[in-house]
Order: C-alpha cells, then structure tokens, then sequence
C-alpha cells in the first residue's frame, strides 16, 4: 500500500462495511488510486466493481491497478453524479448491493503542482477533470467580491472572509496558488495544525469542483433509486458533507413523511428505505492516524437500504 500514490483512508472499516456483500454489483464512485477499490475486490471475490473517477490520470493509473481482477472490474469515466444514472438505467437496482463514494482529492492530486491544488502551486487550475470549463484561476479573478465572501464563509469556514476576499479583489489578477497564498498570508488564521492557506484553497476547490453539488446529486440519485439491499458508505472530509450525509440518511429511515405539524399521518407510514448502520460517524483510530495524517478528518456514515 506505501508504494501507491495514496493510502485509502479508513480502509478496515471499508472492508468491514463490504464484508456480508456476497454477489452482485459494488460501485466505487471515487476510484482515484484504487486503494478501497482493489481491497473490496480482495475481500468479496464474488462481487462486480464498477469504480468512476472523472480524472484521466487516476483512470490510467488504476486501469492498471486494477487489471489483474480482469472482467470483474469496469472503470467508467466522468462525474458520479452522471455515471451513476447511468448505471442503474443498465444494470437495475436489484444487482447493486453496495456503493461507496470517498469524497475529495487524492494525495496525488494535491501533490502534482502542476494540479494546482496546492498553496504552493505555479498556476491556479484544480479542476479534477482538466476537461471541465470552470477553473480556479476564474473563480479568484472573476468572481465578486460577495461569490468570494460565500465561498470562503461557506466551504472554508473562515472566519475573516470578509477581510480575505477585499485583498484578494484588491490584488488580483492572480496566476498562481503561490502568489495567492502569499499575498494572503496575513490575513489567515494562525495557530492550527494546517498550513494558514489550507482553507482557503480547500474553498476555492469545493467550488471549482461542485463538491456539494455532486455529493448532493448522487445522494438524490440513490434516494429515487429503487435499491432493494444495497450498502451506501460515504466518506467525508468537510463538516458541510456530513452535514448532508447525516441529513439524508435520517430522512432515508424516516417511515413517516408527513410534514412535522401535521395531525395524524397520512402518508402511509411506508416510506422508510433501510435503516442508519453508524448513528456516529466512523473516525481513524489512533494507529491509522500515525500512518495516515489525511485520514485525520475522515468521517464515514453508513446506510442499509432495505426496501
Ligand atoms: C479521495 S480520492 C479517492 C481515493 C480512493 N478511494 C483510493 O483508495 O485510492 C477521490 C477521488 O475521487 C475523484 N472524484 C471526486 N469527486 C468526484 C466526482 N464528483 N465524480 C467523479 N470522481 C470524483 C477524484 O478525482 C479523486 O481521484
């Protein structure tokens, strides 16, 4: 596992998630270095793996990865939120039987400079498809100063926000995450583990990626699904994405969907799909956090669908 470009995070309770899926088909809708994708295909040798990833780099990478498994895996390109329609229109709902989705970048990622992921970056891209249209350099010279103010509040959590987007309109245009952090550097916060422009990009790649969007699509997608016994594991790494993932899984156990202040059900008290596996989201352990640091602020949520 060392020698990949990246270590799965929470991978015991991955496979641990999988472990009584016996046949039928698992997706795996954030493939990248095919970490949890070639531990499931190892622990349920009898299950099909469809594994997505809208990067053309991780697509190469794992097609090799991953080609030992043979016809038991197939890799499909582009983002979950349309592959995954995809999929159910072709294989139905009652062969899939788990799905995970491990939400956010991969190491690799955030380590080629060249992505532009990171605060030390040359240019100012983070697309994780290089296909797509909207790029970071956009987002920081083009946006007003109010988009800028919601997206650092919203997906960076920053509290001076206000204060970051004024320099930043002040400054701009900006060519490189470098440049960027640099000019930024006092008006971050200090004092925290992390590098002080780690929000701030993690920010500007929640929106250069839809990450909500796409994690609220798919969501929707399984919700509407029809899935008869299937396993829906979701991994994040911003208390926005949990946010949601808590949210729906609640509303996905709900038999009842009668509005709160209504009298007496009249819903037909049927509409439950399955019930919450984890009421608390899994964490690493402390041996998984020694080798792992990434996995520091993982949070996996769990749902059996049950219909
Ligand atoms: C955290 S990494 C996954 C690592 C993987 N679980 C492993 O063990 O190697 C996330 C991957 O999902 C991909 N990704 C993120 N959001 C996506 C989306 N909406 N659609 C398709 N791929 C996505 C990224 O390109 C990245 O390669």
């Amino acid at each position: 596992m060392q020698n990949t470009p990246h270590i799965p995070v929470l991978y015991r309770e991955v496979i641990e998630a999988f472990q009584d899926v016996e046949s039928g088909i698992i997706i795996d809708c954030t493939m990248g270095y095919g970490g949890h994708s070639s531990m499931i295909l190892e622990a349920n040798p009898n299950i099909k793996l469809i594994a997505i990833d809208q990067d053309q780099t991780a697509i190469d990478f794992s097609t090799e990865r991953l080609s030992k498994y043979g016809d038991r895996v197939s890799i499909r390109k582009g983002r979950f939120s349309n592959v995954i329609k995809e999929i159910l229109e072709e294989y139905g709902a009652d062969e899939i039987k788990g799905l995970l989705a491990d939400i956010g970048v991969s190491s690799l990622q955030l380590d080629q400079k060249d992505r532009g992921f990171s605060y030390e970056s040359e240019n100012l891209d983070m697309r994780m498809d290089k296909g797509a249209s909207l790029t970071a350099e956009v987002v920081v010279n083009e946006y007003s100063t109010s988009e800028l103010e919601n997206i650092l509040l919203e997906y960076g959590e920053l509290r001076n926000y206000k204060k970051i987007a004024s320099t930043i309109v002040k400054n701009r245009p900006f060519t490189s995450a470098k440049s960027l952090s640099d000019t930024l550097k006092n008006d971050m916060p200090r004092g925290k583990k992390i590098h002080p422009a780690t929000l701030l990009m993690q920010a500007i790649r929640i929106e250069v990626n839809d990450e909500l969007g796409e994690l609220k699509s798919l969501l929707n997608s399984l919700q509407n699904a029809g899935l008869s016994s299937a396993k829906i594991a979701i991994i994040s790494f911003h208390s926005l994405e949990d946010r949601i993932v808590k949210q729906e899984f609640i509303k996905w156990s709900k038999s009842c969907i009668c509005p709160s202040e209504a009298f007496r059900c009249e819903c037909g008290n049927n509409h439950s799909l399955g019930k919450i596996v984890t009421r608390k989201p899994l964490m690493a352990k402390d041996d998984e956090l020694k080798e792992n640091i990434r996995s520091r602020s993982a949070k996996m949520r769990i749902f059996q669908m049950d219909n």
